[in-house]
């Protein structure tokens, strides 16, 4: 099954306090291991944000000192996101700026409703993204595109977010963007969790180390799918000509 994970503050435009993040940390680090979850979808309540980013208000009765801890904190619980095992999508309903795009930027797929809008307004407030954003948008989106995102304020429509790769996918017009998110990870629930796993390790540590490290890690990688019985099971299945069950095995 997948996990719905709700941003649920929508007074707040979903706005990310401490609370919330402890919290959203906490799902995912229990999501990891807990094998009746094969995936993990984020999204936000209400139809107008997906997540407005830091909570404003919350942040202007903070110390500098403060806010070093919940950038902090950010970083830690984001990570748990970041690092999950099992892939996650972001169903991204509404608004998604500054955290809230950063939170999606976590994600390993991003699904997006005909009427978001995705920014990284932190220079505008005298700040930078704090919580992955300069790292994470120039690897899905390049140097150019992220620069002219972060150092401009510039919001992107969801088809703009489309057409630079910062989302997979839009929603239809009207059309729930949870559902879509659900069925355009249809092939993750019905597949083999070892194989997938594997391949986001290889992927995400591999984008992070020069290609002959890269290269070495698909190897291990592979080695952990190649001794699962999932892989045996896939091989009998074709040969039998009928869908595989896959065990996570
Ligand atoms: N933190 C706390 N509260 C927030 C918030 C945030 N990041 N973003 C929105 N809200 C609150 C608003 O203050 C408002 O509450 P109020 O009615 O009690 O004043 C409510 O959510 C609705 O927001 P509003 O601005 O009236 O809605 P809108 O549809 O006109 O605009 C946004 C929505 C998200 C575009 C706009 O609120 C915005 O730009 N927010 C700041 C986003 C931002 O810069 N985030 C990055 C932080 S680094």
């Amino acid at each position: 099954m997948a996990l719905i994970l709700t941003l649920d503050r929508p007074e707040r435009m979903n706005a990310l306090s401490r609370e919330l993040i402890e919290r959203l940390g906490a799902a995912a680090r229990e999501a990891a291991t807990d094998p009746a979850v094969r995936a993990i979808v984020i999204t936000g309540a209400g139809d107008k944000a997906f997540c407005a980013g830091a909570d404003l208000k919350e942040r202007q009765g903070l110390t500098r000192d403060q806010v070093r801890e919940v950038v902090r904190l950010y970083r830690t619980e984001f990570g748990a996101i970041d690092h999950c095992p099992k892939p996650v999508v972001a169903a991204i309903n509404g608004v998604a700026l500054g955290g809230g795009l950063e939170l999606a930027l976590m994600a390993d797929l991003r699904v997006a409703s005909p009427r978001a809008m995705l920014g990284l307004p932190e220079t505008s407030l005298g700040i930078i993204p704090g919580a992955g954003g300069t790292q994470k948008l120039p690897r899905v989106v390049g140097e150019a595109h992220a620069k002219e995102m972060i150092l401009l304020g510039r919001r992107l429509t969801a088809m703009q977010a489309l057409d630079w790769g910062l989302v997979n996918r839009v929603a239809a017009e009207g059309d729930s963007v949870v559902d879509e998110a659900l069925s355009f990870i249809e092939p993750i629930l019905k597949g083999a969790p070892i194989a997938q796993a594997a391949a986001l390790e290889a992927i995400d540590a591999g984008l992070d180390a020069d290609l002959a490290t890269g290269m070495q890690l698909e190897v291990l990688a592979y080695e952990r799918t190649l001794i699962s019985d999932d892989r045996d099971e896939a091989l009998r299945a074709f040969a039998e000509k009928r869908e595989p069950k896959y065990t996570g095995k």
